[in-house]
Protein backbone atom coordinates (compact mmCIF):
# COMPACT_ATOMS: atom_id res chain seq x y z
CA UNK A 1 0.00 0.00 0.00
CA UNK A 2 2.99 2.42 0.93
CA UNK A 3 4.64 1.59 -2.13
CA UNK A 4 1.64 2.60 -4.66
CA UNK A 5 1.20 6.21 -2.74
CA UNK A 6 4.67 7.00 -3.03
CA UNK A 7 5.48 5.40 -6.24
CA UNK A 8 4.01 8.36 -8.27
CA UNK A 9 5.00 10.89 -5.69
CA UNK A 10 8.56 9.55 -6.73
CA UNK A 11 7.88 9.11 -10.21
CA UNK A 12 6.61 12.67 -10.74
CA UNK A 13 9.96 14.08 -8.55
CA UNK A 14 12.24 12.57 -11.35
CA UNK A 15 10.02 14.11 -14.15
CA UNK A 16 10.10 17.09 -12.76
CA UNK A 17 13.98 16.97 -11.97
CA UNK A 18 15.20 15.94 -15.44
CA UNK A 19 12.42 18.54 -16.97
CA UNK A 20 14.52 21.13 -15.46
CA UNK A 21 17.68 19.85 -16.55
CA UNK A 22 16.71 19.44 -20.00
CA UNK A 23 15.51 23.15 -20.08
CA UNK A 24 18.36 24.85 -18.25
CA UNK A 25 20.97 24.02 -21.60
CA UNK A 26 18.40 24.31 -24.15
CA UNK A 27 18.29 27.27 -27.51
CA UNK A 28 15.85 29.72 -27.40
CA UNK A 29 13.02 27.30 -28.15
CA UNK A 30 12.36 23.35 -26.87
CA UNK A 31 9.69 20.60 -26.54
CA UNK A 32 8.75 20.03 -23.28
CA UNK A 33 9.37 16.81 -21.43
CA UNK A 34 7.72 14.69 -24.05
CA UNK A 35 6.31 17.24 -26.11
CA UNK A 36 5.19 15.74 -28.88
CA UNK A 37 3.88 12.64 -26.74
CA UNK A 38 6.21 10.39 -28.81
CA UNK A 39 7.35 8.57 -25.44
CA UNK A 40 4.56 5.92 -25.16
CA UNK A 41 2.97 5.41 -22.41
CA UNK A 42 3.10 2.08 -20.54
CA UNK A 43 0.66 -0.29 -21.88
CA UNK A 44 -0.53 -0.86 -18.39
CA UNK A 45 -1.82 2.57 -18.00
CA UNK A 46 -3.98 2.55 -21.33
CA UNK A 47 -6.92 0.78 -21.88
CA UNK A 48 -7.95 1.14 -25.71
CA UNK A 49 -7.13 4.83 -26.28
CA UNK A 50 -8.16 5.83 -22.10
CA UNK A 51 -5.00 6.75 -20.12
CA UNK A 52 -5.66 5.71 -16.76
CA UNK A 53 -4.02 7.37 -13.55
CA UNK A 54 -2.55 10.51 -13.03
CA UNK A 55 1.30 9.58 -13.77
CA UNK A 56 0.76 7.33 -17.03
CA UNK A 57 1.63 9.93 -19.99
CA UNK A 58 5.00 10.07 -19.31
CA UNK A 59 6.60 13.59 -18.39
CA UNK A 60 3.24 14.94 -17.90
CA UNK A 61 0.61 14.47 -15.12
CA UNK A 62 -3.38 14.24 -16.35
CA UNK A 63 -6.51 14.43 -15.11
CA UNK A 64 -9.90 13.30 -16.32
CA UNK A 65 -10.59 11.87 -19.76
CA UNK A 66 -7.54 11.74 -21.93
CA UNK A 67 -6.59 9.92 -24.71
CA UNK A 68 -3.46 8.67 -26.70
CA UNK A 69 -4.36 8.70 -29.82
CA UNK A 70 -2.17 7.67 -33.16
CA UNK A 71 -3.39 10.09 -35.67
CA UNK A 72 -5.10 8.99 -39.28
CA UNK A 73 -8.41 8.26 -39.73
CA UNK A 74 -10.38 6.93 -36.57
CA UNK A 75 -12.69 4.35 -35.95
CA UNK A 76 -16.73 6.43 -36.41
CA UNK A 77 -14.96 8.02 -39.23
CA UNK A 78 -13.35 11.01 -37.51
CA UNK A 79 -9.91 11.85 -39.24
CA UNK A 80 -7.24 13.47 -36.49
CA UNK A 81 -4.59 15.37 -38.04
CA UNK A 82 -1.25 14.55 -36.36
CA UNK A 83 1.35 16.45 -38.11
CA UNK A 84 4.24 16.60 -35.72
CA UNK A 85 5.16 12.86 -35.19
CA UNK A 86 2.77 10.24 -34.88
CA UNK A 87 0.87 10.53 -31.45
CA UNK A 88 -1.28 13.18 -29.87
CA UNK A 89 -3.74 13.33 -27.01
CA UNK A 90 -7.21 14.41 -26.61
CA UNK A 91 -8.36 16.38 -23.88
CA UNK A 92 -12.12 14.89 -22.70
CA UNK A 93 -14.99 16.74 -20.97
CA UNK A 94 -12.96 18.68 -18.25
CA UNK A 95 -9.72 16.91 -18.65
CA UNK A 96 -6.28 18.65 -18.41
CA UNK A 97 -2.28 17.72 -18.72
CA UNK A 98 0.03 19.74 -16.82
CA UNK A 99 4.28 19.72 -16.64
CA UNK A 100 6.25 21.47 -14.44
CA UNK A 101 9.20 23.38 -15.99
CA UNK A 102 12.01 25.61 -14.77
CA UNK A 103 11.74 29.19 -16.11
CA UNK A 104 13.42 32.49 -15.02
CA UNK A 105 11.47 35.36 -13.04
CA UNK A 106 10.53 38.12 -15.63
CA UNK A 107 11.23 36.41 -18.67
CA UNK A 108 8.55 36.41 -21.20
CA UNK A 109 8.06 32.90 -23.28
CA UNK A 110 5.20 31.60 -25.20
CA UNK A 111 4.19 28.18 -25.59
CA UNK A 112 4.00 26.61 -29.13
CA UNK A 113 1.43 23.89 -29.67
CA UNK A 114 -0.31 21.83 -32.22
CA UNK A 115 -3.69 21.91 -31.50
CA UNK A 116 -6.99 21.18 -33.16
CA UNK A 117 -10.41 20.57 -32.14
CA UNK A 118 -11.79 16.89 -32.95
CA UNK A 119 -15.70 17.37 -33.00
CA UNK A 120 -17.60 20.77 -31.77
CA UNK A 121 -17.43 24.01 -33.50
CA UNK A 122 -16.31 26.17 -30.21
CA UNK A 123 -13.87 24.13 -28.83
CA UNK A 124 -11.32 25.68 -26.69
CA UNK A 125 -8.32 25.09 -25.39
CA UNK A 126 -7.68 27.13 -21.70
CA UNK A 127 -4.12 27.16 -20.76
CA UNK A 128 -2.90 28.43 -17.68
CA UNK A 129 0.29 29.30 -16.20
CA UNK A 130 -0.39 30.81 -12.89
CA UNK A 131 -1.07 33.45 -12.64
CA UNK A 132 -1.78 33.94 -16.13
CA UNK A 133 -4.35 31.76 -18.00
CA UNK A 134 -6.00 32.28 -21.20
CA UNK A 135 -8.97 30.63 -23.16
CA UNK A 136 -7.77 30.39 -26.90
CA UNK A 137 -10.90 28.70 -29.47
CA UNK A 138 -9.97 26.60 -31.95
CA UNK A 139 -10.87 26.59 -35.14
CA UNK A 140 -10.13 25.08 -38.31
CA UNK A 141 -9.95 27.94 -40.86
CA UNK A 142 -6.26 28.31 -41.38
CA UNK A 143 -5.57 25.17 -42.56
CA UNK A 144 -6.95 21.31 -42.58
CA UNK A 145 -4.00 19.63 -40.96
CA UNK A 146 -4.35 21.22 -37.69
CA UNK A 147 -2.89 24.59 -36.68
CA UNK A 148 -0.32 25.86 -34.05
CA UNK A 149 -0.75 28.31 -31.84
CA UNK A 150 1.25 30.79 -29.49
CA UNK A 151 0.38 31.95 -26.54
CA UNK A 152 2.81 34.31 -24.19
CA UNK A 153 3.42 34.81 -20.65
CA UNK A 154 5.54 36.18 -18.17
CA UNK A 155 7.38 34.00 -15.52
CA UNK A 156 7.12 35.01 -12.16
CA UNK A 157 9.38 32.48 -10.23
CA UNK A 158 11.88 30.04 -11.60
CA UNK A 159 9.33 27.00 -11.93
CA UNK A 160 6.20 27.46 -13.49
CA UNK A 161 3.31 24.60 -13.55
CA UNK A 162 1.65 24.88 -17.81
CA UNK A 163 -1.48 23.47 -17.32
CA UNK A 164 -3.66 22.47 -20.77
CA UNK A 165 -7.63 22.19 -20.03
CA UNK A 166 -10.57 21.52 -22.07
CA UNK A 167 -13.06 23.28 -20.06
CA UNK A 168 -16.31 22.28 -22.41
CA UNK A 169 -18.55 19.90 -21.38
CA UNK A 170 -20.11 18.09 -24.73
CA UNK A 171 -22.37 15.30 -25.08
CA UNK A 172 -19.44 12.83 -26.29
CA UNK A 173 -17.48 13.17 -23.04
CA UNK A 174 -14.31 11.90 -25.36
CA UNK A 175 -14.51 15.44 -27.85
CA UNK A 176 -12.42 18.11 -27.02
CA UNK A 177 -8.73 19.36 -28.14
CA UNK A 178 -5.86 17.28 -29.56
CA UNK A 179 -2.84 18.39 -28.58
CA UNK A 180 0.29 17.16 -30.85
CA UNK A 181 3.43 19.09 -30.10
CA UNK A 182 4.37 21.45 -27.40
CA UNK A 183 6.96 23.78 -27.20
CA UNK A 184 8.72 27.09 -25.35
CA UNK A 185 10.16 29.93 -26.78
CA UNK A 186 12.25 32.35 -24.58
CA UNK A 187 12.27 35.88 -26.02
CA UNK A 188 14.75 38.60 -25.48
CA UNK A 189 12.12 41.56 -26.88
CA UNK A 190 15.15 44.05 -28.80
CA UNK A 191 13.98 47.92 -27.52
CA UNK A 192 13.07 51.00 -29.09
CA UNK A 193 15.73 53.25 -30.40
CA UNK A 194 16.50 56.96 -31.85
CA UNK A 195 16.65 55.46 -35.25
CA UNK A 196 13.32 53.16 -35.07
CA UNK A 197 10.63 53.95 -32.23
CA UNK A 198 9.08 50.54 -33.05
CA UNK A 199 9.79 47.36 -30.54
CA UNK A 200 10.29 44.37 -32.72
CA UNK A 201 9.96 46.49 -35.85
CA UNK A 202 11.00 43.52 -37.80
CA UNK A 203 9.41 40.36 -36.07
CA UNK A 204 12.80 38.83 -35.46
CA UNK A 205 11.87 37.94 -32.03
CA UNK A 206 8.59 35.89 -32.23
CA UNK A 207 7.17 31.96 -31.45
CA UNK A 208 9.44 30.38 -34.16
CA UNK A 209 8.25 26.79 -34.25
CA UNK A 210 10.74 24.05 -33.88
CA UNK A 211 8.30 21.19 -35.11
CA UNK A 212 7.77 21.00 -38.75
CA UNK A 213 5.20 23.68 -39.09
CA UNK A 214 4.67 24.50 -42.88
CA UNK A 215 1.63 26.77 -42.32
CA UNK A 216 2.54 29.12 -39.93
CA UNK A 217 1.85 29.88 -36.27
CA UNK A 218 -1.50 31.62 -35.21
CA UNK A 219 -1.40 34.34 -32.53
CA UNK A 220 -4.51 34.34 -30.81
CA UNK A 221 -6.91 37.47 -30.39
CA UNK A 222 -6.48 39.57 -27.63
CA UNK A 223 -3.18 38.70 -25.65
CA UNK A 224 -2.10 41.76 -23.84
CA UNK A 225 1.02 43.25 -25.11
CA UNK A 226 3.19 42.61 -21.75
CA UNK A 227 2.93 38.89 -22.65
CA UNK A 228 2.26 38.98 -26.16
CA UNK A 229 3.26 35.90 -27.60
CA UNK A 230 5.32 38.35 -30.51
CA UNK A 231 6.50 40.40 -28.36
CA UNK A 232 6.09 44.47 -28.09
CA UNK A 233 3.23 43.75 -30.50
CA UNK A 234 -0.68 43.23 -29.55
CA UNK A 235 -2.62 41.04 -31.45
CA UNK A 236 -6.09 43.29 -31.40
CA UNK A 237 -8.26 41.98 -33.72
CA UNK A 238 -11.26 39.28 -33.05
CA UNK A 239 -9.29 36.31 -35.61
CA UNK A 240 -5.62 35.62 -35.49
CA UNK A 241 -2.89 36.92 -36.65
CA UNK A 242 -0.29 34.24 -38.49
CA UNK A 243 3.50 34.46 -37.13
CA UNK A 244 5.55 33.23 -40.53
CA UNK A 245 8.95 32.29 -40.37
CA UNK A 246 11.80 32.20 -43.42
CA UNK A 247 12.45 28.85 -43.23
CA UNK A 248 8.59 28.08 -44.56
CA UNK A 249 7.55 31.40 -46.29
CA UNK A 250 8.80 34.10 -48.27
CA UNK A 251 9.55 36.82 -45.40
CA UNK A 252 10.85 40.55 -47.10
CA UNK A 253 13.49 40.87 -44.45
CA UNK A 254 15.48 39.01 -41.91
CA UNK A 255 13.89 35.62 -40.23
CA UNK A 256 10.56 36.53 -39.41
CA UNK A 257 7.18 38.33 -40.33
CA UNK A 258 3.17 38.49 -39.81
CA UNK A 259 0.62 37.63 -42.00
CA UNK A 260 -2.52 39.27 -42.10
CA UNK A 261 -4.79 36.49 -42.23
CA UNK A 262 -8.46 37.30 -41.62
CA UNK A 263 -9.11 40.73 -43.36
CA UNK A 264 -10.48 43.17 -40.96
CA UNK A 265 -10.83 41.23 -37.92
CA UNK A 266 -7.27 40.20 -37.73
CA UNK A 267 -5.34 43.54 -36.95
CA UNK A 268 -2.04 43.89 -34.87
CA UNK A 269 -1.41 47.25 -33.02
CA UNK A 270 1.57 49.00 -31.53
CA UNK A 271 1.79 51.61 -28.84
CA UNK A 272 4.96 53.89 -29.35
CA UNK A 273 6.03 56.50 -27.43
CA UNK A 274 5.67 60.36 -29.35
CA UNK A 275 6.26 63.84 -28.81
CA UNK A 276 2.50 65.92 -29.63
CA UNK A 277 2.82 67.71 -32.65
CA UNK A 278 5.33 66.42 -33.80
CA UNK A 279 6.37 64.69 -37.63
CA UNK A 280 6.96 61.18 -38.18
CA UNK A 281 8.36 59.24 -40.94
CA UNK A 282 6.60 55.52 -40.97
CA UNK A 283 7.77 52.93 -43.32
CA UNK A 284 6.73 49.48 -43.68
CA UNK A 285 7.01 46.92 -46.39
CA UNK A 286 3.52 44.73 -47.52
CA UNK A 287 4.10 41.41 -49.64
CA UNK A 288 3.34 37.98 -49.83
CA UNK A 289 4.15 34.96 -48.76
CA UNK A 290 4.65 32.80 -51.61
CA UNK A 291 2.20 29.91 -50.28
CA UNK A 292 -0.73 30.38 -52.96
CA UNK A 293 -2.12 33.57 -51.81
CA UNK A 294 -3.01 35.74 -55.05
CA UNK A 295 -5.08 38.75 -55.68
CA UNK A 296 -5.44 42.33 -54.98
CA UNK A 297 -4.56 42.90 -51.41
CA UNK A 298 -4.39 46.07 -49.52
CA UNK A 299 -3.10 46.58 -46.06
CA UNK A 300 -4.21 49.65 -44.26
CA UNK A 301 -2.39 51.20 -41.68
CA UNK A 302 -3.39 53.50 -38.79
CA UNK A 303 -1.10 56.43 -36.67
CA UNK A 304 -2.56 59.32 -34.62
CA UNK A 305 -5.39 60.67 -36.96
CA UNK A 306 -3.92 59.40 -40.26
CA UNK A 307 -4.61 56.38 -42.60
CA UNK A 308 -2.48 54.94 -45.11
CA UNK A 309 -3.72 52.24 -47.54
CA UNK A 310 -0.97 50.03 -49.34
CA UNK A 311 -2.54 47.47 -52.29
CA UNK A 312 0.12 45.38 -53.37
CA UNK A 313 -1.09 42.86 -56.29
CA UNK A 314 0.09 39.05 -54.92
CA UNK A 315 0.84 36.58 -57.95
CA UNK A 316 2.06 34.25 -54.85
CA UNK A 317 5.71 35.18 -55.74
CA UNK A 318 6.54 36.21 -52.86
CA UNK A 319 6.98 39.79 -53.51
CA UNK A 320 6.79 43.07 -51.86
CA UNK A 321 7.07 47.30 -51.73
CA UNK A 322 8.33 49.19 -49.72
CA UNK A 323 6.02 52.27 -48.77
CA UNK A 324 6.84 54.92 -45.94
CA UNK A 325 4.38 58.30 -44.97
CA UNK A 326 4.27 60.67 -42.53
CA UNK A 327 2.20 61.28 -39.76
CA UNK A 328 1.34 64.12 -36.98
CA UNK A 329 1.81 62.60 -33.88
CA UNK A 330 -1.23 64.25 -31.30
CA UNK A 331 -0.17 62.59 -27.83
CA UNK A 332 2.42 61.29 -25.58
CA UNK A 333 1.46 58.08 -27.17
CA UNK A 334 0.68 56.40 -30.58
CA UNK A 335 -1.35 53.79 -31.59
CA UNK A 336 0.12 52.38 -34.90
CA UNK A 337 -2.59 49.49 -36.19
CA UNK A 338 -2.18 47.31 -39.16
CA UNK A 339 -5.10 45.41 -40.76
CA UNK A 340 -6.42 43.30 -44.77
CA UNK A 341 -8.76 45.21 -45.83
CA UNK A 342 -9.63 41.83 -47.67
CA UNK A 343 -9.76 38.49 -47.05
CA UNK A 344 -8.25 35.77 -49.33
CA UNK A 345 -7.89 32.05 -49.28
CA UNK A 346 -5.08 29.83 -50.37
CA UNK A 347 -5.48 29.00 -54.16
CA UNK A 348 -4.03 25.16 -53.18
CA UNK A 349 -6.64 25.11 -49.72
CA UNK A 350 -9.45 27.14 -50.12
CA UNK A 351 -10.35 26.32 -46.40
CA UNK A 352 -6.88 27.75 -45.43
CA UNK A 353 -7.73 31.96 -44.97
CA UNK A 354 -4.48 33.77 -45.99
CA UNK A 355 -3.62 37.95 -46.80
CA UNK A 356 -0.75 40.09 -46.99
CA UNK A 357 2.57 40.12 -45.29
CA UNK A 358 3.65 42.84 -43.02
CA UNK A 359 7.40 43.60 -42.63
CA UNK A 360 9.79 46.01 -41.06
CA UNK A 361 7.83 49.08 -39.32
CA UNK A 362 9.97 52.12 -39.21
CA UNK A 363 9.14 54.96 -37.38
CA UNK A 364 11.23 58.14 -36.28
CA UNK A 365 11.28 61.44 -36.04
CA UNK A 366 11.04 64.18 -39.25
CA UNK A 367 14.15 66.77 -38.09
C1 LIG B 1 10.94 17.22 -39.73
O1 LIG B 1 11.12 16.92 -41.10
C2 LIG B 1 12.35 16.35 -41.40
C3 LIG B 1 12.45 16.22 -42.90
O2 LIG B 1 11.23 15.84 -43.48
C4 LIG B 1 12.46 15.00 -40.67
O3 LIG B 1 13.70 14.42 -40.93
C5 LIG B 1 12.32 15.25 -39.16
O4 LIG B 1 12.32 14.04 -38.47
C6 LIG B 1 11.02 15.98 -38.87
N1 LIG B 1 10.97 16.34 -37.46
C7 LIG B 1 9.89 16.17 -36.71
C8 LIG B 1 10.01 16.58 -35.29
O5 LIG B 1 8.84 15.70 -37.12
C1 LIG C 1 10.80 58.33 -44.81
O1 LIG C 1 12.15 57.97 -44.61
C2 LIG C 1 12.72 57.19 -45.64
C3 LIG C 1 14.11 56.77 -45.19
O2 LIG C 1 14.87 57.86 -44.82
C4 LIG C 1 12.72 57.99 -46.92
O3 LIG C 1 13.27 57.21 -47.97
C5 LIG C 1 11.30 58.38 -47.26
O4 LIG C 1 11.27 59.20 -48.41
C6 LIG C 1 10.65 59.11 -46.10
N1 LIG C 1 9.23 59.25 -46.40
C7 LIG C 1 8.57 60.40 -46.36
C8 LIG C 1 7.12 60.35 -46.66
O5 LIG C 1 9.12 61.45 -46.07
Amino acid sequence: MVVTLVCPLFLALLFATSAFAALQSRSPEAYLQNGNFEELPNPRFIKKTKLIGKYSLPKWEINGLVEYITGGPQSGGMFFPVTHGVHAVRLGNEASISQTIKVKPGQLYALILGASRTCAQDEVLRISVPPQTGDVPLQTLYSLDGDVIAWGFKATSNVAKVTLHNPGVQEDPTCGPLLDAIAIREFYPPMPTRANLVKNPSFEEGPFPIFNSTNGVLLPPQQQDRFSPLPGWIIESLKAVKFIDAKHFNVPFGLGAVELVAGRESAIAQIIRTETNKVYNITFSVGDAKNGCHGSMMVEAFAAKDTFKVPFKSVGKGKFVTVSFKFKAIAPRTRLTFYSSYYHTRTDDFGSLCGPVLDRVIVFPVA
